[in-house]
C-alpha cells in the first residue's frame, strides 16, 4: 500500500491527533534503524564448488564440497531433511516430533560423479555440482534443483519447474489457488517473469484485497503438483524470505540462516500428514469452538454484549461464542478489564454460560508503555522485552500508544506470559483471540513491524546446537563409512580447514545467547506468542482444553491455535479470494480458518453478507466480525428475508456438528484440513477453486457472484445427493443448479454417512 493512502486509512481509523503520534513513532522507528545500523560487507557470491568427499551416515550421507557441505538426513523412508552449511542452523520452532525410527538407507556411486541415496520410499541423486534430483520410490524425476548460492549470510536456490505443474501452500495469500496463476486484480507478471511471494509476516493496514501481499500467516511451504506426481518442500528457516515462481524454474530466498528444507512426496493427504507429522497437529478443540461466534470491534460496554445476546435470543438464533474485542480493556492495556464499561466481567460471563454462550477476549501482544501498570514494570524489571541491540526495551505504537513488545523467543517470558491468563480465566473466560501478533506497529510509511534491528534473545539456540552437535557426533561414530574419497585419491585433504567449510552442523561455533534480529525472529512472533499462550493454559486449565485464535504464525502454529484471514476487503471479489485463501492455508497445515462474515469494513450489501454467511457456515472456523465505525451486522440486522435465511444456516450449522467433530479428530490424527480443494480427493479433475469438500463426504458451492440465480458446480466422480431435496446427480458432470438467495448448491457424496440429520 502506498505511503498516502496508509496515512489516510490512519486518520480514518483512529483521527488526526493518533495519526501524529505515529508519524513520531515512525520517525523513532527510522533513527533505531539509523543508530544500530550494522555495515554489511561486501561478499562474492560463492556456490558449493566441487564435491570432494562423500560418507554415509545411518540416515543418509555428507558430502563435502569445496566451500559448503551438504547433509542428507532421512527421517522416514518418505521424509528426507536436507542440510547445507554454511548458515546458521535453526531453532526447532515448527519441529514437534524429534524422535524417529531407523531407515535403511543405500547409497550408490553414479557414473557422473554423484551418489544416489535410496530409501525405498524416495530417491535422491547427488550431483557433482551439488544440484538434487528427487523421485519417488525409483520413479521419473519429481524435482530437480540447484544447489544454493550465498551471498554472505543470504542464500538462494532454484529448481525446474514443469509448464503445468501447479504449486499451493505459503500460508495466507490473497492470491490463486495455484500460486503460480496471475490474480486478475494486480499481482501479475509479465511474461517471462516471476510471480514473487514475500516471507514476511506483515499487517497490511486497512482492507486487503487479491493481489496483496505479504499478508499476516507466511509459511515457508509449499506442495507442487506434477504430472509424475505430487511433493512437498518446506523451508526451516524462520528468516524474511520469498519464493518466485516462474515459467520454468521456481527460486527461494532467505535473508539468513542455513539452507535447511524438509521433502516428501506422496498424494496431497499424504503428504500434509507427513508435514503434520513433523511440525505437529491440531488437537482437538473445545465443541463450542466449532459453534457460531459473534463479534463486532464496537462492543464498548457490558451493555452492548448483553444487547447482542439479547439479539440472537429474539431471534431464535443459535450462538455459541461472543469475542470481545479491544474496548473491553482498560485503554488497550493488554490483560486488563475497563471496569467502569465492564464492571464485572465475570457475572457478565456467567450469565451469558447460562445461555451456553463462551466468552473469548482479544489480547495484542504490546504492553503499553506505562509506569503505573504492573504488566510493563515487571516486564522491563525482569528484561523480558525484546530490545535493541544496547540492551533498552524497543518501542513502537500500537492500539495502547507507545508499547514494549514481549520476547517470546525467551522462555522466561513465555512462562510469565503464559501466567497471565490466569485472571480472565478466573473471570470466566473461555477463549484467546491473539491479535497483532506480526507483530504490526502503527507506522506512517515502511515495513509496519518492529525495526529489523530489534533483538531477540532466540534462547533455545545453544541448547539446541548442543543437542544437534551430540547427535551429528554419533551418526559419524556409528556408521561413516566413506563411499567414495575422491579428493583422497587425488591427494587432497577434504578437511573442514583446507575447504573453508564453516561446518556449523558438526562444529556450531555459536556464541552463548547470541541472540537474533527482527530479520529472523518477525515470521515466529505469532507462532511464540501462541505457544506462551497455550503453555500457559495448559497448566492453568486442566482438564479443559486450551482455545487460541491468532491473526499471525508460523510452520507449527496449528499445534497451538486456530486461524481468521484477517481485515479482508468486504466485496464479491474478496468472498472469492477468502475461499481461495482458505484453501491454501489448510493446504500449508493449518486446518482450522474461518473469515470475518462480510470482510471486516465496509457495508456489504444484504445479498453479500448472506452468501458469505452462507459459505462461512461450512468453514472450519465460523465468526461474524466487523470493523468500528461500519453499519452493525449482527445477523438480524438485515431484516427478512435475510434474517431467516441465516437463521437456517445457523440450525444447519448445529446439525454439522458431529461431522465437523469427527474431521476434527481426522485433523488431530492426519493433520488434513477441514476444508479441502476437490483435489485432495479426486486429483485426477481439473482444477476448481470456487468449491471445496467439507471432509471427504461434503461438497460445498458457495455463491460468489451478485444476482446469481444459478450456478455451475463441478460433481467429481460418484454420485452426489443434493443436500436441500431429493435430487441425485451422477458425477463426472457438470450441473448447473438453481441458487434462489435461501440456499448454496451442497452436495452428499453417494455411499458415506454423515451422521447428520439432513
Ligand atoms: C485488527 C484485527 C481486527 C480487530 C482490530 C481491533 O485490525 O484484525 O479483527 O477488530 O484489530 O482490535
Amino acid at each position: 500500500m502506498n505511503p498516502i493512502t496508509q496515512l489516510l486509512l490512519s486518520i480514518q481509523f483512529i483521527g488526526l491527533p493518533a495519526t501524529l503520534r505515529i508519524i513520531s513513532a515512525t520517525l523513532l522507528r527510522d533513527w533505531y534503524e539509523h543508530r544500530f545500523r550494522a555495515p554489511s560487507p561486501a561478499t562474492a557470491p560463492q556456490s558449493p564448488g566441487d564435491l570432494l568427499n562423500a560418507e554415509t551416515t545411518p540416515r543418509g550421507g555428507r558430502f563435502t564440497f569445496a566451500n559448503a557441505e551438504l547433509e542428507i538426513h532421512f527421517l522416514t523412508p518418505h521424509l528426507v531433511r536436507i542440510s547445507w552449511s554454511p548458515g546458521q542452523p535453526p531453532l526447532p520452532y515448527a519441529i514437534a516430533k524429534t524422535e524417529w525410527p531407523a531407515v535403511n538407507i543405500s547409497v550408490h556411486e553414479t557414473g557422473a560423479g554423484g551418489y544416489t541415496l535410496a530409501s525405498g520410499g524416495l530417491t535422491l541423486t547427488v550431483l557433482a555440482d551439488g544440484g538434487i534430483v528427487y523421485r519417488a520410490g525409483e520413479g521419473d524425476p519429481l524435482r530437480a534443483e540447484h544447489p544454493p548460492r550465498w551471498e554472505g549470510a543470504a542464500w538462494t536456490q532454484g529448481a525446474r519447474l514443469d509448464t503445468g505443474e501447479r504449486i499451493h501452500g505459503l500460508g495466507e495469500r490473497a492470491a490463486p489457488l495455484n500460486l503460480r496463476e496471475t490474480s486478475p486484480h494486480g499481482n501479475t507478471a509479465p511474461q517471462g517473469e516471476s510471480i514473487t511471494y514475500q516471507m514476511r509476516n506483515t499487517d497490511p493496514g486497512g482492507h486487503y484485497v487479491p493481489g496483496d501481499d505479504p499478508l499476516y500467516l507466511n509459511i515457508p511451504l509449499y506442495i507442487s503438483r506434477t504430472g509424475r506426481g505430487s511433493y512437498l518442500i518446506f523451508y526451516e528457516n524462520t528468516h524474511q524470505g520469498e519464493f518466485s515462481f516462474g515459467e520454468e524454474a521456481s527460486t527461494v530466498a532467505f535473508k539468513g540462516g542455513m539452507p535447511r528444507y524438509y521433502f516428501t512426496s506422496g498424494t496431497v493427504a499424504e503428504v500434509v500428514e507427513r508435514y503434520t507429522e513433523l511440525t505437529g497437529r491440531a488437537p482437538l478443540p473445545p465443541r463450542w469452538a466449532l459453534g457460531y461466534h459473534q463479534c463486532r470491534w464496537g462492543y464498548k460496554s457490558a451493555q452492548d454484549v448483553r444487547e447482542v445476546v439479547a439479539g440472537f435470543r429474539e431471534h431464535n438464533l443459535p450462538l455459541d461464542a461472543i469475542h470481545l474485542d479491544i474496548d473491553y480493556m482498560d485503554g488497550y492495556r493488554v490483560f486488563t478489564v475497563d471496569e467502569e464499561r465492564f464492571p464485572d466481567l465475570a457475572a457478565l460471563t456467567a450469565e451469558l454460560k447460562e445461555d451456553g454462550i463462551h466468552t473469548v477476549t482479544i489480547l495484542d501482544p504490546g504492553v503499553k508503555v506505562d509506569p503505573n501498570y504492573d504488566l510493563y514494570r515487571e516486564g522491563v524489571e525482569r528484561g523480558l522485552f525484546c530490545t535493541t541491540p544496547n540492551g533498552k526495551p524497543i518501542k513502537a505504537q500500537v492500539w495502547p500508544g507507545m508499547c514494549h513488545f514481549p520476547d517470546f523467543t525467551n522462555p522466561e517470558t513465555r512462562e510469565w506470559w503464559g501466567e497471565q491468563y490466569a485472571e480472565l480465566l478466573a473471570m470466566g473466560v473461555d477463549g484467546f483471540w491473539h491479535d497483532m501478533n506480526e507483530p504490526a506497529a502503527f507506522v506512517g510509511w515502511g515495513n509496519p513491524s518492529l525495526p529489523s534491528i530489534t533483538r531477540y534473545s532466540m534462547e533455545n539456540r545453544l541448547t539446541l546446537s548442543k543437542s544437534i552437535c551430540h547427535c551429528e557426533e554419533r551418526s559419524v561414530r556409528r556408521g561413516s563409512l566413506p563411499v567414495n574419497n575422491r579428493a583422497a585419491k587425488s591427494g587432497r585433504l577434504p578437511h573442514p580447514q583446507k575447504t573453508g567449510v564453516r561446518n556449523d552442523m558438526r562444529l556450531m561455533n555459536h556464541t552463548e545467547n547470541q541472540g537474533g534480529n527482527h530479520t529472523e525472529a518477525n515470521n515466529i512472533y505469532g507462532l511464540m506468542m501462541n505457544q506462551a499462550g497455550y503453555e500457559g493454559l495448559r497448566k492453568l486449565t486442566p482438564p479443559h482444553r486450551p482455545w487460541i485464535l491468532s491473526r499471525a504464525g508460523w510452520a507449527g502454529m496449528q499445534r497451538y491455535a486456530w486461524n481468521w484471514t484477517g481485515d479482508v476487503g468486504g466485496s464479491w471479489d474478496t468472498l472469492r479470494q477468502t475461499l481461495i485463501t482458505m484453501l491454501n492455508i489448510g493446504l500449508s497445515g493449518i486446518p482450522y480458518t474461518g473469515s470475518d462474515i462480510g470482510g471486516f469494513g465496509g457495508h456489504p450489501s444484504a445479498e453479500l453478507f448472506t452468501r458469505w454467511f452462507q459459505m462461512a457456515a461450512f468453514t472450519p472456523f465460523f465468526r461474524g466480525h466487523s470493523a468500528t465505525g461500519t453499519p452493525r451486522r449482527e445477523p438480524w440486522v438485515y431484516g427478512e428475508p435475510y434474517t431467516s435465511i441465516i437463521r437456517d444456516f445457523l440450525n444447519l450449522r448445529r446439525r454439522l456438528m458431529p461431522y465437523l467433530y469427527t474431521l476434527a479428530e481426522e485433523a488431530a490424527q492426519t493433520g488434513a484440513p477441514l476444508m479441502r480443494p476437490l483435489f485432495w480427493h479426486y486429483p485426477e479433475m481439473a482444477d476448481v477453486d470456487d468449491q471445496f469438500m467439507l471432509g471427504d463426504s461434503l461438497l460445498v458451492a458457495p455463491v460468489l457472484s451478485e444476482g446469481a440465480k444459478c450456478r455451475r458446480v463441478t460433481l467429481p466422480p460418484g454420485v452426489w445427493h443434493d443436500w436441500w431435496d431429493e435430487s441425485i446427480y451422477e458425477g463426472e458432470s457438470v450441473v448447473e443448479v438453481a441458487v434462489g438467495l435461501e440456499r448454496i448448491p451442497v452436495f452428499v457424496r453417494g455411499g458415506r454417512e454423515l451422521g447428520v440429520a439432513r
